[in-house]
């Protein structure tokens, strides 16, 4: 009977426990901010997610570096003057919305966003201006530069040695110029000649010039369709209804709100490491990489591997480097453009890089959940591709960086850092002959 007994004594107890456990269980969760949401933020993602802070010099044994021949996409920027309007409008009401919710008690959002929300303002100074996070992200990456070929490239300026140009955009001329400065140090970098700023430059921005892309690619609505079916797939569908029940709606939100305040929550946390956006807290890591995909659909289609046109009329900035790596003359000896998104995934897919087995398409989310092709990644704010040119005793090699580290290009020797510069020529021989950009570019319909 003992046994009886002080199951009776515990029973209570028994029964507490159980209690406690079922109303900590099914009580709603307040939902917190989840830091790995920074990971995935699409062509908003701060430089600082991929930089490659190790300055040690590059060296390869028995090699010497000759030239480099790099090109960056501005540092950090702000919006354009009609995405910050509508974020301005549209954001300052859902501000309100949200703060309702969670003082109703509707939201399942953590009592502390709240705060957070009521402080929240948009802080834009002018039409894509680059950030203070952009000039420092250039700053310091013209630092590392500099470290890593401490033989090759001087802190003493030469206008012959040296060749800098940006397009005419305050962002791309502002990143040139603290690149400089941590180049060359403040002082110096004031001696810094820069050519004439073009708005459709044929090698910086080439693509601004090929009317033939311009209508078959990038104002075609077919190079949408795949991301638009994604916007109406299962998994948006998804992330859409989370979202919105964590604010506590009774109807679910519209896309577009959805969107903007993904995108809020990306340039809020390229702005500054050190502050949480509220937008960011309506997410979870899941949602962020729906979200992202999303971002990765557009690119590949307009930018990317979605139409043969858009990278081969890449060869115009391509060949630049060809002919400063091919010339007879010793200088210049180090060329550094300053451009924008468009370019650097023209030419990374140009190079044969990221290329995934699969297309990217609204159907496979799930099948491509480990692909290459991740702008968060390839395309972040600061993106840099740089070709440096090696005498090895006879031959010349040629090593590619991408976001500061060494990338091998499919065609060339598996396993070294150092491709020979022959075997590029014969790689894109036909690219190098026939960059025919007009011929390439020409439409009658434009
Ligand atoms: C690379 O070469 C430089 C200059 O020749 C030298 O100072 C440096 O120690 C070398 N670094 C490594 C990692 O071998
Ligand atoms: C980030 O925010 C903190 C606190 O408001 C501020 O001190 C800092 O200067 C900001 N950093 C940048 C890069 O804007
Ligand atoms: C630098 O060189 C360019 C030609 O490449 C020339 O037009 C310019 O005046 C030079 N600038 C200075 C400061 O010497």
């Amino acid at each position: 009977m003992a046994n009886c007994c002080t199951i009776y004594k515990i029973l209570p107890l028994l029964v507490l426990i159980i209690s406690i456990w079922l109303v900590t269980f099914f009580r709603p969760k307040c939902h917190i901010f989840e830091p790995e949401i920074c990971l995935h933020l699409g062509t908003k993602t701060p430089y600082r997610n991929v930089a490659n802070l190790n300055t040690d010099s590059l060296n390869y044994s028995g090699c010497v570096p000759k030239k480099i021949w790099a090109i960056i996409r501005h540092g950090t920027r702000e919006p354009t003057t009609e995405v910050a309007h509508v974020m301005n409008e549209r954001l300052h009401f859902l501000k309100q919305v949200i703060v309702s919710k969670i003082d109703s008690g509707e939201a399942t959002l953590c009592p502390e966003v709240k705060e957070s929300f009521e402080k929240w303002v948009l802080n834009v100074h002018g039409p894509q201006y680059l950030t203070t996070e952009g000039a420092n992200e250039m700053l310091l990456l013209g630092k590392r530069t500099r470290l890593r070929f401490p033989d090759l490239l001087s802190d003493k300026y030469s206008n012959t040695t040296y060749k800098f140009r940006y397009t005419a955009t305050e962002r791309t001329e502002k990143s040139a110029k603290y690149f400089c400065s941590g180049f060359f140090g403040s002082e110096e970098s004031r001696n810094v000649w820069y050519p004439e700023a073009l708005h459709k430059d044929p090698i910086l921005r080439f693509y601004k010039l090929c009317n033939k892309w311009r209508k078959t690619v990038s104002k075609n609505p077919l190079s949408v369709v795949e991301q638009k079916q994604f916007m109406k797939s299962d998994e948006m569908q998804v992330i859409v209804e989370k979202v919105s029940k964590r604010i506590g709606v009774q109807r679910p939100l519209l896309f577009d709100d959805i969107y903007l305040m993904y995108q809020m929550c990306s340039y809020e946390t390229a702005w500054n490491s050190t502050i949480v956006s509220p937008w960011c807290v309506m997410f979870s890591v899941e949602d962020v990489k729906v979200l992202e995909y999303f971002n990765d659909l557009r690119y590949y289609w307009r930018d990317g591997y979605g139409f043969p046109l858009t990278y081969k009329q890449a060869c115009a900035a391509f060949n630049d480097m060809i002919k400063l790596f091919t010339s007879e003359s010793s200088e210049p000896k180090a060329v550094f453009y300053f451009t924008h998104s468009g370019t650097l995934l023209k030419l990374l897919s140009f190079l044969g890089l990221y290329k995934d087995n699969d297309r990217l398409l609204s159907s496979n989310y799930a099948k491509l959940h480990d692909r290459k092709w991740k702008v968060s990644q390839i395309d972040s704010f600061g993106t840099n591709l740089a070709f440096v040119l090696y005498k090895c005793g006879k031959t010349y090699k040629v090593l590619i960086l991408h976001q500061e580290r060494p990338v091998r290009i499919p065609g060339c020797p598996d396993g070294y850092d150092l491709c020979p510069l022959n075997r590029i020529l014969d790689i894109f021989d036909n690219s190098i002959k026939n960059c025919n950009f007009n011929e390439m570019c020409s439409s009658d319909e434009l």
